[in-house]
This record gives C-alpha cells, structure tokens and sequence, in this order.
C-alpha cells in the first residue's frame, strides 16, 4: 500500500511499495503524460517534480514519494491556464514528435524555480534530458522566452 499526493490529490494506491513511481502514475493513477523511455534515469522523459524539484521517476520507487508533493505534466495549469513555459513551447514550436517533450517542460520549470534568468551554459548543464527529434535549441530558445513572461 503506497499513499501519494499526486497534483495536490492523495492517493491510496495497492502496488508493491518498489514499483517505480513512474508506473504507478500511469497505471494506478491514470496519468500517462510521463512517459517512459530507458527506465534507467538516463533519458530524462519520465520527469516529474517531487517537492518542487525535477526527478526522474522511472528511478524512483513509489514508496521514496510518499508524504511528498508530486506534480506532473497534467498538474502545470492552474485553472486551466498554461504554465508560462507551456506557453513559450507553443509559441515557439518546440515538440517534433513530443515524446520527451513531458520531461523536457518539466525539468524546464524545475530549472526556473530554482534560477529564473539561466544562462545557455545553465540550460545545458542541467536540461540533460534526450530528444531523438534534436530540439534542444528551440528548448534553449523557449526557456528564455519564458523567463520574460
Ligand atoms: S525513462 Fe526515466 S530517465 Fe528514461
Ligand atoms: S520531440 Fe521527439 S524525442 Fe524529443
């Protein structure tokens, strides 16, 4: 049994407490915006925010969340509203096929939450999350825009 915050909701969950936290947002609570890619925290798709802080949750067992807050890609809106870095994707049409699109918005706000104005060598260092389509520089361009909202 796994109790999870998941998006300001709890969650009683019957999993094995080892599950990765991925799996048990997809499968038991029904949120398939993370995605899965390597499931050995290489490629970043999986990212969620666990108290704030971007965490690759293919690596993570569920038990590691509990009493935490978990957001995920379907918790950024408020009211319906984009996150600020949401906008700036569309406005700068950032997915190609969008599969690490998730990871890459996620470990984008992280980023901002912890340093509004990055630098390229910023974005670099810590945006290590993998895109198969390469649009890490509309990435590199969408969280300066952002940064201006
Ligand atoms: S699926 Fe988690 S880092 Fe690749
Ligand atoms: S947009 Fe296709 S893998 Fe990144």
């Amino acid at each position: 049994m796994a109790r999870i915050t998941v998006n300001r909701k709890s969650h009683d969950i019957d999993v094995d407490p080892n599950t990765p936290l991925l799996w048990v947002l997809r499968e038991q609570v029904g949120l398939t915006g993370t995605k899965y890619g390597c499931g050995i925290a290489q490629c970043g798709a999986c990212t969620v925010h666990i108290d704030g802080a971007a965490v690759r949750s293919c690596s993570l067992p569920v038990s590691g969340a509990e009493g935490k807050q978990i957001t995920t890609i379907e918790g950024l809106a408020q009211n319906g509203v984009l996150h600020p870095v949401q906008k700036a994707w569309l406005e700068h049409d950032v997915p190609q096929c969008g599969y690490c699109q998730t990871g890459m918005i996620m470990a984008a706000v992280a980023l901002l939450m912890e340093k509004p104005k990055p630098s390229d060598a910023d974005i670099d260092s810590t945006i290590t999350n993998i895109c198969r389509c390469g649009t890490f520089q509309q990435v590199r361009a969408a969280i300066h825009a952002a940064t201006n909202a």
